[in-house]
C-alpha cells in the first residue's frame, strides 16, 4: 500500500461490505451501535471473552473496526506493514492518547513546535502541566523568515524529553514543517516525534514515512468532510513501543469514537480524496489570484512563504499544500469584520474542512488564549483570516472573495 491511488481507492471504498459477500447484501454497512452483546450461557460467554473485543463496545465495535481498518491503510508507507491506528472521541483525545504513551520512557517533558493549533497548546499547557509534564515552546519566525527547524529543536533537547510535536502545515500561518529534520532531531536525543497531520490529510503526506514515530488527525476535519462529526485518530506503527502502547490501553483510558460518528467518519472518507484534491487546486489558483488585491498584506499557502518553502514544498507535498488558505488583510481587525460582513455564502465558522467554504478568524478564537503580543511575535495577526477552501467552483469563490476584499479595502 501507499501508492496513492490505492491509499484514494481505500477511502473510496470504505464503509462497505467485501465484494464476495452473498448476493442481496447491503452496500453500505449500517452502523453497529449495540453497547454491550448478550451470550446463551457462560461457555459462550468465556469464548467471547477470550477472543472477541465486541463484547462490550468500549473494546470493539464493528464500525470502529472498519474504520481504523482503513484510517491505518490511508496511514501505511509505501512498502510498509499497515500501522496501528485507534479513533478517538476527538482530534485532542488522539494527542493525549500519543503524548501519554510517549511519557512511558519515564520523561516528562514536551517539545511543541509552534503556531499550531491552540487547543494543542491548552492541552500540553494547562492540564497536562498540571500533571507535572512541562512543554518547551519553539517558534518558527513568522513567514517569509526561514529558518532550520532541525536545528532550533535539536538545542533545546535533553534526556528528559519524551516527545516533539510538530504540525507539518502550521495553522493558521500555514508554514511548511520539515518534518525529517525535526523527527532526525527528536531522535537523536532518543525522542519520538509526533506529527499532527489534520491539514494535509494522508492524501498528500504520509508522516510515518518522513521519519515520524506518530501520527494523529482530527477527523472532524477534512476527513469526516461535513462538519456533522468530532472524531480523531491516533496511528503508530505496529512493531514500535508506542503502537504496542496504543493497542494494549486504548480501549482502557476510555477515549473512543462512538459508532454513529465512525459510520459518518466512514461516509466522508469516501469523498475525501476528491474534496481535498478539488480544494487543494482551488487554493493554490486563489493564492496567486488574491496576492496582488490591494486590501491583501499578505497571502499565507503552503509553499508560497518565499525562501526555503518551495522547495520543502517540492520535498514533503509534491501533490500540493492542501485546501487551506490564509489571508492577511492590511486593515488589520476591522478590515476583516468588513471583509466577513461582504461575505454572500462562505460562512465564519471557527473549525476547517467542510464541504464548503468556510472562514475563520485565529486571533478570536484557536489562538484567542495566546494574547495580542504572543500572537504578534508569531505573525498572527488581527488582520489574519483563515479560509477552509470546500468543492465550489474555483471562480465561485475567487469572485465572492474579491468582492469582499473590495469592501475590506
Ligand atoms: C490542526 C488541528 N489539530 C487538532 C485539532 C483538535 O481537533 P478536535 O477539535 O477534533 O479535538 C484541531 C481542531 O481545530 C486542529 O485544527
Amino acid at each position: 500500500m501507499s501508492d496513492t491511488n490505492d491509499i484514494e481507492l481505500a477511502a473510496v471504498r470504505a464503509g462497505g461490505h467485501t465484494p464476495r459477500g452473498p448476493e442481496g447484501e447491503d452496500l453500505v454497512a449500517a452502523p453497529s451501535l449495540s453497547s454491550v452483546r448478550s451470550y446463551p450461557d457462560l461457555d459462550a460467554l468465556d469464548a467471547a471473552m477470550e477472543a472477541d473485543p465486541r463484547v462490550y463496545r468500549r473494546h470493539g465495535n464493528e464500525t470502529l473496526t472498519m474504520l481504523e481498518k482503513v484510517l491505518a491503510t490511508l496511514e501505511t508507507p509505501a512498502g510498509g506493514a499497515a500501522p496501528i491506528a485507534r479513533a478517538t472521541a476527538s482530534g485532542q483525545a488522539a494527542l493525549l492518547l500519543l503524548v501519554s504513551a510517549a511519557m512511558m520512557s519515564g520523561r516528562r517533558r514536551v517539545v511543541l513546535v509552534r503556531p499550531a493549533y491552540g487547543g494543542t497548546e491548552t492541552l500540553l499547557l494547562g492540564p497536562l502541566g498540571a500533571l507535572g509534564i512541562s512543554t518547551t515552546l519553539v517558534d518558527l519566525p513568522p513567514p517569509p523568515s526561514v529558518c532550520d527547524i532541525g536545528s532550533m529543536v535539536g538545542a533545546v533537547m535533553d534526556r528528559d524529553v519524551a516527545v516533539v510535536v510538530a504540525e507539518i502545515v502550521t495553522n493558521p500561518l500555514l508554514g511548511i514543517v520539515d518534518v525529517p529534520a525535526v523527527a532526525t532531531a527528536a531522535h537523536q536525543a532518543g525522542a519520538l516525534c509526533v506529527v499532527d497531520s489534520t491539514l494535509t490529510t494522508p492524501f498528500l503526506f504520509q508522516p510515518l514515512a518522513f521519519g515520524a514515530d506518530a501520527v494523529m488527525h482530527s477527523l472532524t476535519k477534512h476527513l469526516g468532510g461535513h462538519s456533522d462529526v468530532l472524531g480523531g485518530v491516533a496511528v503508530a506503527s505496529v512493531d514500535s513501543e508506542i503502537g504496542d502502547w496504543l493497542d494494549g490501553h486504548c480501549r482502557a483510558l476510555g477515549a473512543v469514537l462512538g459508532p454513529f460518528d465512525a459510520w459518518l467518519t466512514l461516509r466522508g472518507l469516501r469523498t475525501a480524496p476528491l474534496r481535498v484534491k478539488r480544494g487543494t487546486a482551488t487554493a493554490a489558483a486563489l493564492a496567486s489570484a488574491l496576492a496582488d488585491h490591494p486590501a491583501v498584506a499578505a497571502i499565507h499557502h503552503p509553499g508560497a512563504g518565499g525562501g526555503g518553502d518551495a522547495a520543502l514544498a517540492a520535498r514533503l507535498l509534491p501533490r500540493g499544500g492542501g485546501p487551506m488558505l490564509s489571508v492577511d488583510l492590511r486593515g488589520g481587525r476591522s478590515a476583516a469584520g468588513r471583509l466577513i460582513r461582504a461575505l454572500a455564502g462562505i460562512r465564519l465558522a471557527p473549525s476547517l474542512g467542510d464541504v464548503s467554504t468556510t472562514v475563520s478568524h485565529p486571533a478570536s478564537t484557536s489562538h484567542r488564549h495566546l494574547g495580542p503580543q504572543a500572537r504578534q511575535s508569531l505573525g498572527i495577526s488581527d488582520g489574519l483570516l483563515r479560509f477552509s477552501i470546500g468543492i465550489e467552483e474555483e471562480e465561485v469563490v475567487r469572485a465572492e472573495l474579491t468582492t469582499a476584499l473590495d469592501a475590506a479595502g
